[in-house]
């Protein structure tokens, strides 16, 4: 299976159809499913409260995309024109020099569950360690599957904190939720040993929930570009890669550059995020505050010239799933994450890592080069001349 469509922007859309059917093995059923969104009004009401109707968005395919050796399309949606073309561009460009790299740390996921009023911190430390195998059993309990599947709870740790309403005692829990992005696993757990943590503690249990800044669950991923292929028009490659370079430390300098360069990256994230019945605004949450762990707001992704090559590296968080939620709930969703082909969470996080990547890739050349506005005429006169009658 190739990805590399060039001229897949032209075609129709009956033809761009016929090509993802042929590339990704689709029934006429499954395309049936992009007409009209694939939700149905009745699922809809099953998935939200006070549900009156369907809102939709184009669906587009990303081309061109390599991740650690293997070609896959990339389903979006996206209300943004330049965000799909983007991903295609930095993807080609990307694979130019041998595609993306990517990894993904295991499927683990904090809880938390917040304490007050402990009569004795100290003690109360004491004896969450010392029942740290009861309350991780009790954690587990409500997650057979997830438990023989491998996952379940990890780590406990617990700490105390000075807060304008007193001292309050913060235990995490760390689970291995597989295959989930982890939220409702996380929350039933946190809910179901609360009665023990506070009957170990003396204390009151207030909040328990899972965290969105899955720090233990990063994704990254680095791509090569030989200088000649980022020449165009009248930019020498050289050129290009220096400037993107340029533009890429203005991020590292400056927290008003380095949320837009962000917003970017998560242009690309988010839209595979929503094609796939994912929570992206966990993703948002968790990327920006892992963006900020320094105590500074950092770019997400760094770019260098390296022995003849421009090098781009990203890393951030990326609690994303392939079971449970609108994941399988919503038929398009189910069908995006077919297109992509990921076997595990971690497979997609690592396609979604690779994602981000090209589409930094793709702005950053386009900004610190012709600009964006430019960028955009290009896009909309070949938009104008696809659409013109052969
Ligand atoms: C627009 O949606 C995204 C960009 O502003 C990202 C960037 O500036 O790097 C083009």
């Amino acid at each position: 299976m190739t990805s590399r469509l060039p001229g897949f922007h032209r075609e129709s859309i009956t033809a761009r159809r016929q090509a993802l059917a042929c590339l990704v093995d689709l029934a006429a059923n499954d395309l049936a499913l992009l007409d009209g969104g694939g939700l149905a009004i009745a699922s809809a009401d099953q998935m939200v409260e006070n549900a009156v109707g369907l809102f939709g968005l184009p669906l587009g395919l990303g081309v061109n995309l390599q991740v650690n050796g293997r070609d896959v399309l990339i389903p979006m949606v996206t209300e943004e024109a330049s965000v799909i073309a983007g991903l295609s561009n930095g993807a080609r460009l990307a694979r130019s020099g041998g595609g993306i790299s990517a990894e993904a740390d295991p499927p683990l996921m904090l809880g938390q569950i917040q304490v007050m009023d402990a009569p004795d911190g100290a003690a109360a430390l004491a004896a969450l360690g010392q029942h740290r195998g009861e309350i991780m059993a009790a954690a587990d309990r409500p997650h057979p599957t997830i438990v023989s599947l491998g996952g379940g709870a990890r780590r406990l740790d617990a700490r105390l904190a000075t807060s304008p309403v007193g001292e309050m005692l913060i235990l995490g829990l760390q689970m291995d939720v597989r295959d989930a992005m982890g939220a409702n696993a996380v929350n039933t757990s946190m809910e179901a040993i609360a009665p023990l943590v506070e009957s170990l503690t003396g204390g009151r249990v207030v909040v328990r929930v899972l965290s969105n800044l899955a720090d233990a669950r990063l994704a990254r991923a680095s791509c090569r570009v030989p200088l000649d292929a980022l020449a165009f028009d009248e930019w020498p490659g050289e050129a290009v890669a220096q400037r993107i370079v340029e533009g890429g430390a203005f991020a590292l300098v400056d927290v008003h550059r380095a949320a837009t360069h962000n917003k970017g990256i998560m242009n690309g994230i988010d839209a595979v995020a929503l094609a796939t019945g994912n929570d992206w605004r966990a993703i948002e949450a968790g990327a920006h505050a892992y963006a900020a762990r320094s105590g500074v707001y950092l770019p997400l992704s760094t770019w260098q010239i390296e022995h003849g090559a421009l090098a781009g590296r990203l890393e951030l968080p990326l609690a994303v799933g392939i079971v449970g939620g609108a994941t399988h709930r919503h038929p398009v969703a189910a069908l995006s994450l077919r297109i992509i082909g990921a076997s595990s969470a971690t497979a997609l996080a690592e396609v979604m890592a690779a994602v981000g990547l090209a589409q930094n890739l793709a702005a950053l050349r386009v900004l610190a080069t012709e600009g964006i506005q430019q960028g955009h005429m290009r896009l909309h006169s070949r938009h104008a001349q696809s659409a013109a009658p052969c």
